[in-house]
């Protein structure tokens, strides 16, 4: 979903990055009770020096449930991870995203008509009796929208930390699972569950029953929608094994989105929480090669000097959606708040924040 951004306005286009910089520190100072700024471990250092609290995506919008005190959360993120914060937040909070173009296009992916289409086609063969019987699952990289119609048919959101403990409840609870959108986070928890590959299937949006049989639906136990992180699909096989080749003694950790042929090589995976964990438990000397965004692993190597921390792939890995949100979009947002004017709010409709909570407090029951 593409919402309209604001120009700034040459008035901001033409000032130096310290001008900039400056000018938040005092906007900050004056708003201190109002704001509180929160940063994925994606946004650049240029933004991240400003953040009051950082984390990946479910962390920061928990974490941002627990400050009540302050009226304004300025989430620098992208679009999904604001929703999320403020279904979460208290009711008189407001969430504010630098950029309006900061989205996540693996949640573009998930659009809730084709889901609702897929749901359609599979009752109308008979594939499922109602529309409960298929459970669905989905990553919180989704619209409130979707997490509203998981809510809705009992299911449950996950997380890259928890994928494989939801995926495990939904196979207990149901018979079929229906996971959205990240393909590749759901071959890998089925994989990490020992589902068999004949049982996990890739349904193809805009072919009829997913481009599948009858016979091979009714064999299978996991629906992998064909979503994927276009950063993420940077990472190959053959960057680890010539890691392997020129540093026998490095270790390799990837987040969960990379493909199931990456993560069978590479010795860890976890959330960027997860990663950024493992990096700082490592001892002095240790050696990392990282395939996650390319941010967060030069924040890891300017924090680590002691440690040898390498991006996996040879090209840059950026999420270059999130990095929509610069400095001066930031500068932007407070001048308006310090003017008495709120800028790109982001707000989930009452009835779809309801459904959707509910699926994202399942999701906090089972882990
Ligand atoms: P985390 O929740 O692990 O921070 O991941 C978010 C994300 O978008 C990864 O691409
Ligand atoms: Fe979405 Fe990939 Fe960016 Fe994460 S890195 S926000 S999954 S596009």
């Amino acid at each position: 979903m593409l919402l309209q951004q604001k120009d700034l306005g040459a008035e901001y286009y033409s000032l130096q990055s310290q001008e900039i910089e400056e000018r938040i520190r005092q906007r900050i100072t004056e708003l201190r009770n109002d704001i509180l700024i929160l940063c994925h471990h994606y946004q650049s250092q240029g933004l991240f020096q400003f953040a009051d609290l950082s984390g990946d995506s479910l962390k920061l919008a928990r974490d941002a449930a627990l400050v009540q005190d302050r009226e304004f959360l300025i989430f620098c993120g992208v679009h999904f991870m604001a929703e999320s914060a403020d279904i979460l937040a208290h009711k008189d909070q407001k969430v504010l995203l630098p950029h309006l173009h900061a989205g996540c296009p693996m949640a573009d992916m998930a659009t809730v008509g084709a889901v609702e289409q897929a749901y359609k086609e599979l009752l109308d063969v008979g594939i499922m009796q109602s529309a409960t019987d298929m459970v669905p699952v989905t990553y919180v990289n989704s619209s409130a929208a979707l997490k509203a119609f998981v809510g809705e048919r009992d299911g449950s959101v996950c997380t890259s930390s928890n994928g494989e403990k939801v995926l495990q409840w939904a196979l207990a609870k149901g018979e079929k699972v229906f996971f959205f959108p990240d393909e590749h986070l759901g071959r890998n928890s089925a994989a990490a569950l020992g589902v068999p590959d004949d049982q996990v299937l890739l349904w193809h949006r805009g072919e009829r029953l997913g481009g599948h049989t009858l016979a091979t639906l009714h064999n299978a136990r996991v629906l992998l929608w064909d979503g994927y992180c276009e950063v993420h699909m940077r990472f190959l096989p053959d960057h680890i094994r010539q890691w392997r080749l020129r540093e026998p003694d490095i270790q390799i950790i990837i987040h969960p989105e990379c493909p199931h042929d990456v993560l069978t090589l590479a010795d860890q995976y976890g959330s960027t929480e997860a990663i950024i964990s493992a990096v700082e438990n490592s001892p002095a000397g240790s050696k990392w090669a990282i395939g996650t965004e390319v941010n967060l692993v030069d924040r890891l190597q300017r924090q680590h000097p002691d440690k040898e921390i390498h991006l996996l792939a040879s090209s840059s890995c950026q999420c270059t959606t999130m990095d929509c949100n610069q400095p001066v979009n930031l500068l932007w947002l407070l001048d308006n708040l310090a003017a008495g004017k709120v800028q790109n709010q982001i707000t989930v409709e009452s009835e779809i924040a309801v459904l959707a909570a509910k699926s994202l407090e399942q999701m906090l029951a089972i882990s």
